[in-house]
């Protein structure tokens, strides 16, 4: 793909060379390579610097691992300084102007990928790719090559992350030999190709001197994920089927069908789970936000269905039910909040007349069951409310936690 690219941005260059004739080019090219050596920087005076200039672009953007914590994607250098050996003049040979050598018959600048992850130091060398040569002695390069270079990546804002992905190029010779001057880096080439789940919102390059006299430049990426697959097919059904969990304690405990409505969206959210899973980053250092959020709606529906069996069980006894102090304090807070509910409630204590508060027994169990009934609807009542805010509570923090990074 990299080669491709290339190729394509330079094609139109290759087929204009037509006006001098073939032994115009055979005898500059021999009297250009007979006194020239690659391996010398092409200064007549050796003790000048070779300036080289360099145009960055990202040519395309492959894969991010996050378990491997590195980035790989295809970087393409322009490059273009003087060639004090390459120099003709033009009316000896027949008014050629320009001339395309291969790499290895002229000198050229060595740049490695100091972060790389693979051993492939040779990235700038090998990829076949002519340069050319004008009467002048300036002498133009394409080069580039896919790298898989370290990365750190951070995945607590996972679906919602940006990452800064920075690779940093170095040279082999010393600053007094080679310098190298930078041009902005250009990114949005017609030959970028976007990555489907990541994208590159911005770039930079910027020159840095990492070892003594040795400058060498840092290519940074900045990348969005783009979450709306995650959003579809994670998050809104996490959500929805949490939020349908809660709803168990509106299904009176009479009608049967509770716990079956509960253990089916356990089930739903278990197979949830083992899909999530798979689309997740497999780490254990760095744990997502939305990870924890969703097991923390999933310990909520086992609670919700526990408590629920809890709840049938009692409904369906026949023993009157011997209510605790404090819970009978919440469940009157909760009842005399609601003025609607207020009457029904009066209308009950009046049929109990004058029986202690306390214990809600009775010796006859038709009362006593209807007691229970309505001891466990208010519970029901509280209970809803209790894990309807508690799912609120989670789903607000972790928005305000993804949104505050
Ligand atoms: C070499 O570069 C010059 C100037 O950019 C251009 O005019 C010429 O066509 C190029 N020649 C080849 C063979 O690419
Ligand atoms: C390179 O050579 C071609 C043909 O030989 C010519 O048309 C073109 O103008 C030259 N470019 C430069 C920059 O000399
Ligand atoms: C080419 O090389 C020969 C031999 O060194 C030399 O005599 C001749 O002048 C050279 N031509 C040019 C144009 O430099
Ligand atoms: C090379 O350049 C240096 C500094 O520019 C100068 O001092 C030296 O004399 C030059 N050497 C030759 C052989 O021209």
């Amino acid at each position: 793909m990299f080669l491709l690219s290339i190729t394509v941005l330079i094609y139109g260059q290759f087929y204009m060379c037509a006006t001098s004739s073939y032994s115009d080019k055979l005898k500059l090219y021999s009297n250009l390579t007979a006194y020239i050596n690659p391996r010398f920087r092409p200064v007549l005076n050796q003790t000048h610097v070779v300036n080289v200039n360099v145009v960055v672009s990202v040519l395309s953007i492959t894969e991010i691992n996050e378990r491997e914590q590195s980035i790989t994607c295809s970087i393409g250098l322009t490059c273009w300084w003087v060639d004090e050996t390459l120099r003709w003049d033009v009316s000896q040979y027949g008014g050629t102007s320009n001339i395309t050598l291969f790499p290895n018959e002229a000198w050229l600048p060595e740049f490695i990928v100091g972060n790389t992850l693979r051993n492939d130091h040779t990235l700038f060398v090998d990829n076949g790719l002519k340069l050319n040569v004008t009467n002048s002695g300036i002498v133009t390069w394409h080069t580039g090559g896919n790298m898989k270079t370290s990365c750190p990546i951070d995945i607590s804002n996972y679906p919602f992350d940006t990452q800064t992905c920075s690779i940093i190029i170095t040279k082999t010779l010393s600053d007094d030999e080679m310098d190298i001057t930078l041009y902005s880096i250009d990114v949005k080439l017609f030959t970028y190709f976007e990555n489907e789940e990541w994208a590159l919102v911005r770039s930079s390059v910027t020159k840095e001197t990492i070892i003594n006299s040795l400058s060498s430049f840092k290519v940074t990426l900045f990348l969005k994920r783009r979450s709306l697959f995650y959003i579809i097919n994670i998050i809104l059904p996490m959500v929805m089927v949490s939020f349908m969990n809660i709803l168990c304690f509106k299904i009176p405990p009479r009608s049967g069908e509770r716990i079956s409505y509960c253990v089916s969206l356990l089930l739903t959210f278990v197979v949830l789970l083992s899909t999530t899973a798979e689309t997740m980053p497999k780490m254990s250092d760095n744990v997502s936000y939305l990870q924890i959020y969703i097991y923390c709606q999933f310990w909520l529906g086992c609670f919700i269905t526990t408590i629920s069996a809890i709840i049938v069980k009692v409904d369906h006894s026949d023993t009157h039910l011997n209510v605790p102090r404090w819970c009978q304090l919440i469940l009157c807070l909760s009842q005399s909040t609601k003025t609607s509910k207020v009457e029904s409630l009066e209308t009950n204590s009046d049929r109990k007349g004058s029986q202690d508060m306390e214990t809600f027994s009775s010796p006859v169990d038709d009362e006593s069951a209807t007691a229970n009934q309505d001891v466990l609807k208010r519970l029901d009542e509280v209970l809803f409310y209790i894990f309807i805010s508690l799912f609120a509570l989670t789903t607000i923090i972790c928005i305000a936690l993804v949104l505050s990074n």
